[in-house]
């Protein structure tokens, strides 16, 4: 058992390009971290520095209280699953995930005991002797899976391991993976660039963007307390809805100017808020905190404005609505019994309790009371 920590990691390739910008970083013991971000934000490079199989150009990474920047991949006691499962294709589920201990000379009843417990676990002891071939993806994913589990590491690393699923298949697998980290109480740092994936497995998410790290934090945090625009808009589908705009100061109260539409800022966010009068700012507010029907029950406070509906998507539990307002386009995810209709006026309430304030130069968040 170990937990991972990385200290002012960086990554500079040979050609130069720093992939990584200087990242710190403290996984615990028996915890499930995902890391998340788009293409090329360096999730992998940050994984395969973990695993050993990329060199670190500064700072330290340590396995439990282990500096292992010198210590090679096979000495590390990580095991990792990549994206393409690479089974080898002549040898069957039992040589397959036998493979690896047979190579570090376990002895032969220890393999065949390690073997069959991971099959078991995995559910596929019936597929021991069949060549991944005639395997379907979910099962040769389980064997991928079980040949790290033969190795009893210490950390287990995931890089993409389901996008080859179809999409049904990955929540199913999703599901395996995070009971399986509860039952082997495992330490583990999984890559994916599906934020609904990090939301669901992760006990914490690492949102990465360009080699940065733009939050840490467990799912509700990062959704509810986003730490910047970028996390703000990363985390959340559809996108959580922006708007350039202003604030002003009227009759003591304050107000959102959007160019568009006015919303006022709740009055106990006028404290927090207040510093920012008359400057630039990104008004956020989620698809979910905007109806086209008051909720009976409603309380707080919610905006009233006139939108025209460009874009019906009927999902059956909810609809999504693009609407535009003056120059304004925004998305609402609306009750499935909604009356709105396509290129006609619909009142829109925003639910101001649940804004969000970012500066505009710096894209941070004004943090809410
Ligand atoms: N060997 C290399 N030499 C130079 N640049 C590299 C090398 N490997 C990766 N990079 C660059 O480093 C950055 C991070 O790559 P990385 O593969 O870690 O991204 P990623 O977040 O895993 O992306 P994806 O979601 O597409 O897998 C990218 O800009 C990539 O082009
Ligand atoms: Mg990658």
């Amino acid at each position: 058992m170990a937990g991972v920590k990385l200290i002012d990691v960086v990554k500079r390739y040979p050609n130069g390009f720093q992939a990584v910008n200087s990242i710190n970083l403290e996984i615990y013991d028996k915890e499930f971290v995902v890391l998340v971000g788009p293409s090329g934000c360096a999730k992998s490079t940050a994984l395969r520095m973990v695993a050993g199989l990329e060199e670190i150009t500064d700072g330290q990474i340590l396995i439990g209280d282990r500096v292992v920047n010198d210590v090679a991949a096979k000495d590390r006691n990580i095991a990792m699953v990549f994206q393409s499962y690479a089974l080898y294709p002549h040898m069957d589920v039992y040589t397959n995930m036998a493979f690896a201990l047979k190579l570090m000379k376990f002895p032969k009843e220890e393999v065949d005991r390690r073997v069959r417990r991971a099959a078991d676990i995995l559910g596929i002891e019936e597929l021991l002797d069949r060549k991944p071939k005639r395997l379907s993806g979910g099962q040769r994913q389980r064997v991928a899976v079980g040949r790290a589990i033969v190795r009893e590491p210490e950390v287990f690393l995931f890089d993409e391991p389901l996008s080859n699923l179809d999409a049904k298949l990955r929540v199913t697998m999703r599901a395996e993976l995070t009971t399986l980290q509860h039952q082997l109480e495992t330490t583990m740092i999984y890559v994916t660039h599906d934020q609904v994936e990090a939301m669901t497995m992760g006990d914490r998410i690492v949102i990465m963007k360009e080699g940065h790290i733009m939050q840490v934090g467990t799912p509700l945090e990062v959704y509810n307390f986003p730490d910047n625009k970028f996390v703000a808009g990363f985390i959340g589908s559809p996108a959580m809805n922006f708007f350039s705009a202003k604030l002003v100061q009227v009759d003591g109260g304050l107000i959102i100017d959007s160019g568009s539409f006015q919303v006022k800022v709740p009055k106990e966010s006028h404290g927090i808020y207040g510093g920012y009068k008359d400057k630039e700012v990104t008004f956020g507010i989620r698809p979910e905190d905007i109806v086209d029907t008051l909720p009976q029950d409603a309380r707080g406070q919610w905006e009233k404005l006139n939108a025209v509906v460009r874009l019906i998507e009927p999902l059956g539990a909810e609809i999504i609505l693009e609407m535009e307002s003056g120059q304004q386009r925004f998305v609402a995810r609306v009750d499935p019994h909604s009356k709105s209709r396509l290129n006609e006026e619909a009142q829109v309430y925003f639910n101001m309790r649940k804004m969000q304030l970012f500066d505009a130069k710096t894209e941070q968040v004004i943090p809410r009371p």
